[in-house]
């Protein structure tokens, strides 16, 4: 076995390397900015603020529990019955095994491997299974995920069979591959720190092992159906049942389309490529198709000139790439397009472009097993976590929102141009519109800022910043729109957006129309060479995340300016969420919890808050947790086993069943006789049948 450049962060493959430099919020502006905050945090890190502050919080420490039970809510109004939650908190958990609450049952589904089309190759667990056959099988390291009602193109709301359509983010290659074909990697001082690909004497790795990583990467789309016993299963033969793989055909679509910078030897004309990678969480369109998102792509590809394009280096692509895939020892031209060095020739030559043809969201439709997978260029093109839409209305824009999940980038919200109409609406409607970038300022207000060269104070910054250094790059100017959307980061760097703590999943309250953000985390907020806290991301470092919240001007999803609050601060007993003098949360036993990620409200209005953190005490194993939104009171709901993350949740309309993904378990998990750990979905259910969370 030869040696090989690997990644350094190939056994940390959430790493998200911290490349925006723009500084657009220094540190003596944020002082003053975060005496007017609405929601303050409490609590040891909250008086530690203060007093760098100069202003006290004498009323810090364990004074009333008033994290709600049903009344008492800033928020007002309405009917708190509907979003109360009606189960007992479950405690933390250590087991190797998924906890939910008493009189509810949980169950696996749809482990990694399962067969689900073409031959149904079965699942074998010595990692013998080959690349084609895990084309036909259920990829790796589930995260995003939506049921569609089989019948919801007819307008119906069938609970019991539908399509789970579902990302596959990444992969664990000690576990996919034959363990013959990985090796160790030890620390320097000896330490196991885990297992990569192995290579042969000339540096290249095994065609078929490259195969299988990127077939058991994408996305899933699932028929299934509960029988008369409630018990769900696949439909086999289904022609909806289909694999997206890291190597499907794809169209580019919207403003980024046909643009000299995607021109590749693949697409000679800059309009189509191939695979979705890194997709980590998803949003379902109004008009029933699926968007999966491109989160950490940049880690695919290697580039080894010594000078990289601004295209890359906003986003950290690297000399080499997380599993070497262009190092395929059979040359095939799928493989080799993840080296983006530039050749001699021009751009149709090579691969130089091809990571320009990443970073965006792909829409699917699940309905339409022989459709190609659209990648929506006009909602910008960064580190996607996901997107979430705004309920659609007769005659008006479509609007969604979508977080740039690394540290220090930003939130961005989509206008389409054309109104929506339920009986025409589609995917073109997502390819004419205007990009915003969000700025929280302090006191609670925020603006929506375009990114459109067509608008005059947009046109006006950029031209100001030509030939200056943004960040770390000399700004030259944007060619274009196309050429702005391909440089999202830049673009909002220079529009003055307020760079967050990792915005991870956004989700939409379909009582009350507030948006609501997961900010996971961020080590290095407050840290010497980083931006300090702000209004809006008030802790430095930001060691486990809160959850942001705004209501649009006037309610309307298009207005231009908004008003926001922090909704909860994560983080161990005590921690404490403060509205106008008032504590509204302090965490307890029931409902500690760090680093939150996933989110969903169901279609009752209960919030949903699943966590990617820390699993050490008092948190524990990874988690997800339901919220009241009018009274904020959290309970802990479910805990996953050993050393995953909870991430995606979904239920069909009647909310009686419950998707749940575990992402990258550790031991072997969820078939104790089995070597290999498997990601999958659980089923959660109330063994009364009831309502899931009432
Ligand atoms: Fe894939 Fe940001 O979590
Ligand atoms: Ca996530
Ligand atoms: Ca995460």
């Amino acid at each position: 076995m030869a040696k090989h450049d690997l990644d350094p962060n190939y056994l940390d493959p959430d790493y998200e390397p911290v490349v925006n430099h723009s500084g657009n919020t220094p540190f003596n502006e944020v002082l003053a900015a975060r005496m007017q905050r609405r929601s303050l945090l409490k609590g040891s890190v909250g008086a530690a603020l203060a007093s760098v502050m100069g202003f006290g919080l004498a009323a810090c420490g364990s004074d009333d529990d008033n994290n709600g039970s049903g009344n008492g809510g800033s928020n007002g109004g309405g009917n708190d019955a509907v979003t109360e939650l009606g189960f007992r908190a479950v405690p933390v958990s250590t087991e190797n095994r998924v906890v939910v609450p008493e009189g509810y049952s949980a169950q696996s589904f749809l482990p990694w491997g399962t067969p689900i089309n073409g031959d149904y190759p079965e699942y074998r667990p010595d990692g013998s299974n080959t690349g084609a056959e895990q084309e036909q099988q259920v990829g790796m390291h589930h995260d995003g995920m939506h049921f569609f009602p089989i019948d919801q193109k007819a307008g119906g709301s069938n609970s019991s069979e539908g399509l789970l359509v579902m990302n596959h983010e990444y992969i664990n290659q000690r576990a996919l591959l034959k363990h013959s074909n990985t090796e160790p990697v030890f620390d320097e001082d000896g330490k196991l720190r885990g297992y990569t690909h192995v290579v042969d004497g000339d540096g290249k790795r095994i065609s078929d092992d490259v195969r299988k990583e990127i077939a058991a990467h994408g996305v899933s789309v699932v028929h299934i159906k509960q029988d008369e016993n409630g018990t769900w299963d696949i439909v086999f033969g289904s022609p909806f049942n289909r694999r997206i793989t890291g190597n499907t055909p794809m169209d580019i679509r919207g403003p980024v389309r046909g643009y000299s910078k995607l021109r590749t030897r693949y697409s000679n004309d800059g309009t189509q490529t191939r695979g979705t990678l890194n997709n980590c969480s998803m949003g379902p369109t109004p008009w029933g198709t699926y968007l999966a998102a491109e989160e950490n792509w940049h880690g695919y590809f290697a580039n080894s000139d010594s000078e990289q394009p601004r295209e890359q280096t906003r986003h950290g692509v690297g000399s080499s790439s997380r599993y070497d895939w262009e190092l395929a020892d059979n040359g095939a031209d799928e493989y080799i397009r993840f080296d983006v060095t530039p050749g001699s020739g021009s751009a149709t030559d090579d691969y130089r472009n091809e990571a320009n043809t990443y970073g965006y969201m792909v829409e699917i439709d699940p309905f339409t097993p022989e459709s190609k997978p659209q990648k929506r260029t006009a909602l910008g093109r960064f580190g996607h976590e996901g997107v979430i839409f705004a309920p659609a209305e007769e005659g008006k824009p479509v609007v969604c929102y979508s977080g740039d999940d690394s540290r220090f980038e930003y939130i961005y919200k989509f206008v389409s141009a054309k109104p929506y109409y339920k009986a025409t609406a589609g995917g073109y409607l997502l390819d004419e519109g205007t990009l915003y970038v969000a700025r929280f300022d302090e006191g609670g207000a925020g603006e929506w800022l375009p990114l459109d060269l067509e608008d005059a104070g947009f046109a006006a910054k950029v031209a100001e910043s030509e030939g200056s250094m943004v960040g770390k790059v000399m700004f030259n100017g944007f060619e274009n729109q196309a050429d702005v959307l391909l440089n999202t980061r830049l673009a909002a760097d220079i529009a003055g957006a307020t760079p967050m703590d990792r915005p991870e999943w956004g989700a939409v309250d379909p009582n009350t129309g507030e948006v609501y953000f997961t900010l996971t985390n961020n080590s290095n907020r407050g840290k010497e060479g980083f931006d300090g806290p702000d209004a809006a991301n008030p802790r430095g470092p930001n060691e486990t995340g809160h959850i942001i919240r705004w209501t649009e001007a006037g309610n309307d999803h298009t207005a231009t300016e908004f008003n926001w609050d922090i909704f909860v601060f994560a983080g161990g007993p005590g921690t404490e969420t403060e509205v106008d003098g008032e504590v509204v949360v302090s965490l307890d036993d029931d409902n500690i919890f760090n680093s939150p990620d996933g989110l969903w409200f169901d279609y009752n209005g209960r919030l949903w808050i699943q966590t990617d953190g820390s699993d050490a005490p008092p948190y524990q194993n990874n988690m997800m947790l339901a919220a009241n939104p009018k009274t904020r009171e959290i309970k802990r709901f479910f805990v996953g086993p050993v050393g995953c993350e909870v991430t995606g949740v979904v239920t069909p309309p009647d909310v009686k069943t419950m998707f749940v993904n575990i992402q990258h378990p550790e031991a072997n998990w969820p078939d104790s006789d089995d070597p290999r750990p498997r990601d999958a979905c659980v089923i959660v259910t109330r063994n009364d049948g009831g309502v899931i969370g009432a």
